[in-house]
């Protein structure tokens, strides 16, 4: 459903704009609105952070400013992504209302400060933002150029207040039935005589009191507890715009593999999924990594809805909080606009339109610098991706098929990386998804990022990298899937823990997965960050680091196995034929070249279509009733040829080319393609 576009129909390609920055130079309005026509922007969002100039005292509102600004926008054609205030408070309120400041684990209140920083129980602080939503959504309803509301402004952070612990707890008794002992099970709280008697004496997770790793239990559901309360509130927000515009769908700017905040969750309550992409590209770990990364991450916000998403923030040329502001070096720009763009995104848009004077983003890169002129590099580049956005538009609102599925769970993150064991400095979770996403990625696979909360049954391969914590419910899906043909590659570390982080019984991994994989993983040894292991697999060695898992096969039969210590010989890789499905367990992490080797078997054995492509290149594809487009996208400095077999017509130079062809990709270049499928209806 491409229920946003409903109103557009188009690729959107805009930015923030915040012309309240601005009101004492009034004619900076006019001239934007000139410089976005020329920058081929059709779309802006506004009033992100508004609200001292909206509500400048309590219950006393002043639209003078946002009315311009959406008359004018809408009179030049420009779409309008409005926003809710509520990512920054006015001091008013901070001032008159103390409650609403947050409180942080040490137990402090903070002053008034920063920006998104507020306790989401607050009663206050949910009725005043409630008040402001309602009297905007009110005063715009009508407002046709209106596409989309931007929920405030990416979620984040956590409070410790009073309102918040006995909201907690409150959570805690919904959760496990107002039954203690239930709740002591979770918790495993006889370790150190933790019993808890009372839900009184339930408190967050804190340095003074119960730390993370003493009740992991505890710990979960804190986190847990703070995803749900701040879904609440982000509700509580939708409902009050929703009464007036019951149409205009909602979003709100999520932040990639953020890991505070359970999104797989979130999404059930937003119509767009939207978000804010911050590479660092040029660094020293190099864009080819940094690309693979970054597509790691769009998959994963394409995945949350399996639609269309939207690229809300990226920035023009540098992002000024980075340890190095490294400008976008020529071709990146278009480069990494466009890899959105192929991997599900239907906008472009930019963090910021202009910077602002002052405050302290005055040097994050923006589509207007401060020369204020609509020219030069940055600017061409924008204009560049506006024109070409407008080339290929008939893409807008195409579908991602994927027979690939790779689980980046976010409770699976929290769990594995507060356990206690194995390697404490950095389990390595979230690198460890991307370091098994990429070897798709090199293959011009398509992947969709997901949790297991999924349908899998259309996935030809699910792979679930150290996937320490998993319920019996999702033990019984993955079982459910390998029975009736489907491929899963699990790694080191899986089936651990149950949802609570409670150790299976019986031996790793958990339950089922014992026969899915047809091993047991009986021990775990943690290398030191000099040693090094390797496997023997297919008559060549691969070098091993930071863990090797000490494993029975049962049915498996292995595939790999170690050359080196105490259990040298013992198998480290193994393939278990589980009913109609195949399960692959890999017991040790390799320093990048098995996984090659590995998944090149993998593939070549599936019927899923790949590539062989040149390193740093990349083909991802989407889909419309008639069309396949092809994006080839070159991370390297360097100009590289690939083999097109399908006939094609590249979309930006609108040139048809017949089958069996090399196209160039010039470095940092990418070219887009579109492959009929069937003639249109
Ligand atoms: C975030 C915020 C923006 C801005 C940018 C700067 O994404 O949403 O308001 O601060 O970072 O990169
Ligand atoms: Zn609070």
């Amino acid at each position: 459903m491409k229920q946003y576009l409903t109103s557009c129909q188009h690729f959107l390609h805009g930015a923030d704009y915040n012309p309240d920055q601005w009101l004492q130079y009034p004619e900076v309005l006019e001239e934007d609105i000139q410089f976005m026509k020329k920058a081929h922007c059709n779309v802006m969002s506004v009033g992100i952070f508004s609200w001292s100039f909206l509500e400048p005292e309590e219950g006393l509102y002043s639209f003078t400013f946002l009315d311009q600004v959406i008359d004018r926008l809408t009179a030049n054609g420009i779409y309008i992504v409005l926003a809710t205030p509520s990512g920054a408070r006015p001091r008013w309120l901070a001032e008159k209302y103390p409650e609403v400041l947050r409180v942080g684990a040490d137990g402090h209140k903070q002053q008034y400060s920063m920006r998104h920083n507020h306790c989401f129980t607050s009663p206050v602080y949910r009725e005043k933002v409630r008040n402001i939503n309602r009297r905007i959504a009110e005063r715009y309803k009508d407002q046709k150029n209106i596409i989309l509301w931007h929920i405030s402004n990416e979620y984040g952070g956590e409070c410790h207040c009073e309102l918040c612990q006995q909201a907690f707890r409150d959570w805690l008794r919904g959760k496990y039935c107002d039954d203690l002992c239930k709740l002591n099970e979770a918790w495993w709280t006889g370790f150190w005589s933790h019993t808890v008697t009372d839900w009184q004496q339930i408190h967050s997770p804190n340095q003074t009191g119960e730390s993370n790793d003493v009740l992991p239990g505890l710990f979960l559901d804190w986190k847990e507890f703070v995803t749900y309360q701040t879904t609440s509130f982000m509700r509580e927000e939708i409902a009050a715009v929703r009464e007036f515009t019951p149409d205009i769908p909602v979003t709100t700017n999520f932040m990639g593999p953020y890991q505070h905040l359970d999104y797989n969750y979130m999404r059930n309550y937003v119509d767009v999924i939207s978000w804010d992409c911050y590479p660092s590209w040029h660094s020293e770990r190099g864009d080819v990594v940094e690309a693979q990364s970054t597509a790691f991450a769009h998959d994963l916000h394409r995945g949350f809805r399996h639609q269309p998403f939207l690229l809300m923030e990226s920035t023009p040329s540098n992002t000024n909080w980075l340890e190095i502001c490294k400008l976008k070096r020529p071709g990146m720009h278009k480069l990494s606009s466009i890899q959105a763009i192929a991997h599900g995104s239907d906008s472009v848009q930019y963090f910021q339109w202009r910077k602002g004077r002052g405050g302290m983003e005055k040097f994050h890169g923006a589509v207007i610098d401060h020369n204020g002129k609509a020219e030069g590099r940055v600017f061409e580049d924008v204009r560049e991706v506006g024109i070409l956005l407008e080339k290929i538009d008939e893409i807008a609102g195409s579908h991602t098929n994927a027979q690939v599925a790779v689980v980046y769970d976010y409770r699976n993150r929290w769990a594995i990386e507060d356990a206690a064991g194995f390697q404490n400095l950095d389990k390595k979770y979230k690198r460890t998804c991307i370091n098994h996403y990429k070897e798709f990625w090199k293959r011009g696979v398509n992947v969709d990022v997901i949790n297991l909360d999924n349908d899998l049954s259309s996935y030809e391969i699910l792979v679930i990298p150290m996937l320490y914590s998993i319920s019996e419910k999702q033990i019984g899906k993955i079982e459910a899937y390998v029975a009736a043909g489907g491929t899963v590659i699990a790694t080191y570390i899986t089936g651990y823990v149950n949802e609570t982080d409670l150790c299976y019984r019986g031996g790793f991994p958990g339950g089922a997965l014992k026969d899915v994989f047809g091993l047991t993983a009986d021990e775990i040894d943690s290398l030191n960050p000099s040693d090094r292991n390797a496997v023997s697999f297919q008559g060549r060695q691969y070098e091993v680091v930071d863990y090797c898992e000490l494993i029975t096969p049962v049915t498996a039969q292995p595939l790999a196995f170690y050359c080196e210590d105490f259990y040298k010989g013992k198998a480290a890789v193994l393939r278990n034929q589980y009913k109609q499905g195949k399960a692959y367990y890999i017991g040790c992490r390799d320093s990048g070249e098995f996984l090659d080797a590995f998944y090149d078997d993998v593939i070549k054995d599936s019927a899923i279509r790949h590539y062989e492509l040149p390193y740093g290149v990349t083909i991802h594809t989407r889909e419309s009733e008639e069309y396949e487009y092809l994006f080839v996208e070159n991370y390297t400095t360097k100009s590289v040829e690939v083999h097109i077999e399908e006939a094609v017509r590249d979309l930006e130079n609108n040139e048809e080319l017949s089958g069996n062809t090399n196209v160039t990709i010039e470095g940092y270049g990418v070219r887009i393609f579109a492959r009929l499928l069937r003639q249109g209806i």
